[in-house]
C-alpha cells in the first residue's frame, strides 16, 4: 500500500524530521486512528470486499492481496509515523471499532514549500456515504493545523468519478492534468491534480462544520 502512490502514501520523499502526535481524530461520524497489528484481519477483509473498485484506481491492490501485504503495510505505517514519512489513518465508527472501513493518508511531499498529499480509499460497502468527504476533513486538519501545510494536492485518476466529487464537495480546485501518472494492473492512467490553499482551508473549514462533516 505505501511506497506507489495515489489513494496511498507516498513515503520515500522529503521526510519531515517531526512527528505527529497519534491521538485519534475524530468527525461528527468517524474516528481516525494510526494503525496497529490488531488491524491486520479487519483491513484483508475490507480490501478483499472492495477489490473490484479499488483495483480499477490504485496501483497497490492485486487479486492475491493477503496477510503478508497488510503486515507490510502495517509495519512501514508506523515506521513512517514515526519518522514523520506520511500518517496513515485507519478509519472506524464508535459504533464498531473494529470494523475497517477505509484508510486515509496525508505526508508531506516538500518541507520547503510546505506541501503535502492526501490519499484515501473507502470499502464499498459503505461508499456513497460521505465517509471519505469526512475522514478528508479531519486529515486536512491535521495538515493545516497540526502539519503547518500551506498547500495540499489530491491526485485523481481521469475517469474516477466518486473521488472527483469528494474533491468538488471539499472545495479543491482542479489544476491540470498529470498525463501517464500512475500504472495500474500495467495500464497508465492520466490523473487530475487539485489542490487547496492554506487560506482556502480556513473559509471552507466553516463551511464543512455547517455541512456536519466536520467538528467546529
Ligand atoms: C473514491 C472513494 C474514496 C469515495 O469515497 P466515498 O466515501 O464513497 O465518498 P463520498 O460518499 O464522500 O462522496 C462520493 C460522491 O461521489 C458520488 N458518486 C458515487 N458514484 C458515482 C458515479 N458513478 N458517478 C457520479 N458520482 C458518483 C456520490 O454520490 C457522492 O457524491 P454526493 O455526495 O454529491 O452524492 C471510494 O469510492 C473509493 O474508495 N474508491 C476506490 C479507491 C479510490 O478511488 N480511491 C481514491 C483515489 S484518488
Amino acid at each position: 500500500m505505501h511506497g506507489t502512490a495515489i489513494g496511498c502514501a507516498i513515503h520515500e520523499t522529503n521526510p519531515m524530521s517531526r512527528s505527529l502526535s497519534a491521538r485519534p481524530r475524530s468527525t461528527p461520524r468517524l474516528d481516525l486512528r494510526p494503525f496497529r497489528r490488531r488491524d491486520l484481519e479487519p483491513l484483508i477483509t475490507a480490501v478483499g470486499g472492495s477489490m473490484d473498485e479499488l483495483a480499477r484506481w490504485l496501483p497497490w491492490v492485486h487479486r492475491g492481496y493477503g496477510r503478508a501485504d497488510a503486515l507490510r503495510f502495517i509495519r512501514d505505517s508506523s515506521a513512517a509515523w514515526v519518522e514523520g514519512r506520511a500518517y496513515d489513518f485507519a478509519i472506524r465508527r464508535p459504533e464498531a471499532p473494529d470494523d475497517h472501513v477505509g484508510n486515509i493518508s496525508i505526508w508531506p511531499v516538500s518541507r520547503r514549500e510546505r506541501s503535502g498529499e492526501v490519499g484515501y480509499w473507502i470499502r464499498t460497502s459503505d461508499a456513497g456515504t460521505g465517509i471519505a468527504t469526512e475522514a478528508a476533513t479531519a486529515v486536512l486538519a491535521v495538515g493545516f493545523e497540526e502539519m503547518g501545510l500551506h498547500r495540499v494536492t489530491l491526485r485523481i485518476a481521469v475517469g474516477n468519478t466518486p473521488s472527483e466529487r469528494v474533491a468538488e464537495k471539499l472545495g479543491f480546485l482542479r489544476e491540470g492534468l498529470l498525463r501517464k501518472e500512475v500504472q495500474v494492473a500495467g495500464d497508465w492512467l492520466d490523473h487530475t491534480l487539485w489542490a487547496m490553499l492554506e487560506e482556502e482551508y480556513s473559509v471552507e473549514r466553516q463551511r464543512w462544520v455547517e455541512e456536519g462533516w466536520a467538528t467546529g
